[in-house]
């Protein structure tokens, strides 16, 4: 049975926390339920939204049509070796809560991405990546449902074509598919990843010599609980842009004129700039305008203290795209997704 409620508050349902209602709204526990809405002529011709765990959209105005939340359940390991397993999880698993259930089995890859917002069947969308990891690494493959044939596809580490953010599901496969569950290749043997110096300073803080997956996590969460704000606490989506990727001639005449501007190689001629250095330049970081703002420990997260509209966060970013791009004419695009 397929329970459809009307004129529902999608506040719970996104972490900027705006408020935002949905014409109709409905919770799908299994693909087959999922099936039946999507075969039933009654929704055929109105609009629909996929939800997740709403950490990555922000939602310009109320919703006029049907918000379906996967809420797709269930973590099982269906292959095993001595040196790995195959853990696979429903989309609608909370992703830290699935990170936590790996470490508990000794299952190495996914700690170093402790405490990231969202679920799981959002996590392959935007490649989600922290601290060194990106779920391309660990990823095995996934199953999701084609929206037009109503069937159910595997799509293997290729065909997502993942990149920094991006995958084939933010682009051709945008609308087209729904993810319904996420399998992961993760290690028996831990595979301690501390290249990021803020995780090997906390780490010695914590005055931890050799460290398990568990001291990574942790010292992941305490990193983000002290640069992120809480979304239970301060509307937010994470990163609000994408770190840009530029050309190496235009980062070098950009650091002719800002030397202290940071650059990671990312191929023989492209460079990778922190937008949270571009915006913290350009004057913005800790702003704030009204109930909405440019968070004072990271500025690349644009806040809502609470009551603040879609509209106004969109508004603030244009505002700081184009003074970013005024000041180092570099470009930042933003990493979420805008709803309509
Ligand atoms: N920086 C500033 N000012 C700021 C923020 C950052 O100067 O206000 C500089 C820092 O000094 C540092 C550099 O920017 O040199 C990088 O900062 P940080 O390590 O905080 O990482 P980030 O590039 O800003 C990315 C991800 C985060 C992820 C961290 C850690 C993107 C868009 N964001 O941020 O992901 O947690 O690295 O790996 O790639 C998310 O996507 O929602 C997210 C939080």
């Amino acid at each position: 049975m397929i329970t459809i409620e009307e004129n529902v508050s999608l506040k719970p349902y996104n972490t900027f926390g705006l408020e935002a209602s949905a014409r109709y709204f409905t919770e799908i526990s299994e693909a087959g339920q999922l099936v039946s809405l999507l075969k039933d002529p009654a929704w055929a011709s109105v609009k629909k939204l996929f939800l997740g765990g709403g950490s990555n959209i922000l939602l310009l105005n109320d919703f006029d049509g049907l918000v379906i939340k996967i809420a797709i359940k269930g973590i099982r390991i269906t292959e095993e070796t001595t040196d790995y397993a195959i853990v696979q999880a429903g989309a609608g698993e909370i992703w830290h809560e699935f990170v936590l259930y790996c470490i508990e089995h000794g299952l190495s890859g996914i700690e170093n991405m402790s405490l990231i917002p969202g679920t799981v069947g959002a996590a392959p969308m935007q490649n989600i990546g922290a601290y060194g990891a990106e779920v391309k690494d660990t990823f095995h493959h996934l199953e999701a449902l084609n929206l037009e044939t109503l069937q159910t596809e595997v799509f293997d580490r290729k065909r997502c074509a993942f990149g920094y953010r991006e995958s084939f599901f933010k682009h051709e496969g945008r609308n087209r598919y729904v993810i319904l569950s996420v399998c992961f290749r993760l290690s028996k043997s831990p595979e301690i990843n501390v290249a990021y110096g803020a995780i090997r300073q906390t780490l010695s803080e914590m005055g931890v010599e050799s460290p398990t997956i568990r001291d990574v996590s942790n010292a992941v969460i305490h990193i983000r609980r002290s640069k992120l704000p809480d979304p239970a606490q301060i509307g937010n989506s994470g990163s609000f842009f994408k770190n840009p990727e530029i050309p190496r001639a235009e980062y070098l005449k950009v650091h002719e004129k800002y030397p202290d501007i940071p650059g990671y190689e990312v191929s023989d001629d492209i460079v990778k700039v922190p937008a949270g250095w571009l915006i913290e330049q350009a004057g913005w970081k800790g702003r704030r305008f009204g109930q909405v703002g440019v968070h004072d420990k990271q500025a690349l997260v644009l806040v809502n203290f609470g009551g603040g509209k879609g509209q106004e966060i969109a508004d603030l970013a244009a505002r700081i795209q184009a003074s970013v791009s005024e000041k180092f004419g570099i470009t930042i695009t933003p990493e979420v997704n805008f709803i309509r």
